[in-house]
This record gives structure tokens, sequence and C-alpha cells, in this order.
């Protein structure tokens, strides 16, 4: 199913920076974007940017202090509130820092750090409960897409990670489709195979969680994206965004990313 853009689905371009800058760095890093972004498109295209958790104090400061077109987002957080969770951040903790958005079930955190989909169904329950949006990840390896798994394993992925989230819940959500042997690699999925991945999600979405939560979530694609494969995938119509790694930590290619062209 390709519910048209003009449905209302605002693009969101989302850099994960991973463990990448100080915040001294990331306060750099931020200021140059600001000064890059064209304020034509961030009026029409949503950016977010997601440092480590010790830049988010720093950046969330400088965002606010000079009204920056962008949002904060985090790359993680554990699901429950408080308590005895040595080396965890909570949900209340990232929405006091203004956290607009939470990256949950990265495959790098699915591959090195035990992820599975119970915790990330449970950490998608966290952040909406407490009033973040989750950016939850789902995407196969080149084994599983050369076994012909693709759509088994990202459609799994994704009703486990969506389990007993209410419909206007799951409307409000992105989920970001990043074919894991595209991620940091230089390969991108080809067109056609991301829309065929991000259509086949929407398609899911409807017939789980109803039409208008079909219609109204954002798919991203990731894996890759930079700025001379940017216009090419923001033309799919299944395709509201990109999650964007390596090409975010430079703002000025960042920008070119946030600023594709129009089709
Ligand atoms: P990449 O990372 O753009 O460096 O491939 C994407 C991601 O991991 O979200």
């Amino acid at each position: 199913m390709s519910a048209s853009k003009g449905s209302g689905r605002r693009p969101l371009i989302s850099g994960n920076w991973k463990m990448n800058l100080t915040h001294l760095e990331a306060i750099n890093v931020v200021q140059k974007l600001a000064f890059s972004l064209e304020p034509a498109t961030t009026s029409k295209r949503d950016v977010s940017i997601h440092p480590p958790f010790t830049a988010l104090r720093s950046v969330q400061t400088v965002l606010d202090a000079d009204d920056m077109p962008m949002a904060l987002g985090a790359q993680d957080v554990h699901w429950e509130t408080k308590g005895a969770y040595t080396g965890e951040v909570s949900p209340p903790m990232l929405a006091k820092l203004n956290v607009r958005y939470v990256i949950v079930g990265h495959s790098e955190r699915r591959e090195m750090f035990g992820e599975t989909d119970e915790t990330v169904n449970k950490k998608v329950k966290a952040v909406l409960g407490a009033g973040m949006t989750p950016i939850m990840c789902v995407g196969e390896t080149l084994d599983e897409r050369e076994a012909g798994a693709t759509e088994e394993k990202v459609l799994n992925q994704l009703r486990a990670g969506l389990a007993g989230v209410a419909a206007d819940s799951v409307a409000a959500m992105v989920v970001a489709y990043e074919p894991i042997w595209a991620i940091g690699t230089g390969r991108t999925a080809s067109p056609s195979d991301a829309q065929a991945v991000c259509g086949a999600i929407r398609s899911a979405v409807v017939a789980e969680h109803g039409a208008d939560a079909g219609a109204a979530v954002r798919l991203q694609y990731g894996g890759s994206v930079k700025p001379d494969n940017i216009d090419e995938l923001m033309a799919l119509p299944d395709v509201d965004g990109a999650l964007v790694g390596g090409a975010s930590l430079d703002p000025s290619e960042f920008a070119r990313i946030v600023g594709y062209a129009d089709r």
C-alpha cells in the first residue's frame, strides 16, 4: 500500500551520531548545522539530532537558547523509570531534557548489546508513556536478504515491537527500515527495494493497527544515506524520512541531506 505523502506525513530527517563527539565537539557541530540549514526547508521538514547521552544537556541548552529548528533525540533508553539499573538512563530523564525522539532497537544494539524484540517492545511503550516519540528500527542481514527472508524478518520485528501499542500511538511513531548490510558500508538499498519493504511495513501497520495508523506512521529509510542518494529515496511514496549515521557528523553534508530536492 502506498498512502501518498500528500496525506500529511511531515518528513523527518534524523542524525544518529552514535558514539561520536564529546559535549564540546557536539556544541560546535550543532552550531554549524544551525547555520547551514535553510529556513525554507526546516519550515516544512522535521530534523532531529541524536547525540550521545553525555552531550544531550549541552546540545539541549544550545538548541533552546537559540530556538534552533531541530529536535533533540536520544539513541537508546531503558524501559523502567528509575531503580537499580547501573549505567542505564530512563525515559523521564530524557523527557526532562526536552528529548522528543528516541531511537529504539537500532541494529547495533540488537547485534552487539543483546537487544531483543521483547526489550524493544518495552522501550517503545516506555518512550510513548513518557510523551516522546520512538524511532523503532527494523532491518535484515545480508544472509536474510539473500535467502529471500527480508519481509519475514522485518515484519516479525515490526509486529513484536508494536505488540500491545494503541493505534493512536502507532500513528504518532516513526519506524526506520535499515538493512543491516547497508549501515556504514556505503551500500544503499535500491529505491525499488527500499520502497518494497517500506510499502510492506505500511501494509502490515494497516492490517494490524488500522488504516489511520498506517496512513499516519512515518517511515524512514536508513543505511548509507548521503547527499547524492537522498533525492531518490525521498521520492519514494512510502519513505517519509531518513535515519542518517556517518553523514550526520558533517554539518554541511547533513544540511544537504535535509535540503533534498522535492520531486
Ligand atoms: P549510516 O548509519 O548512515 O552510517 O549507514 C545509519 C544508521 O545506523 O542509522
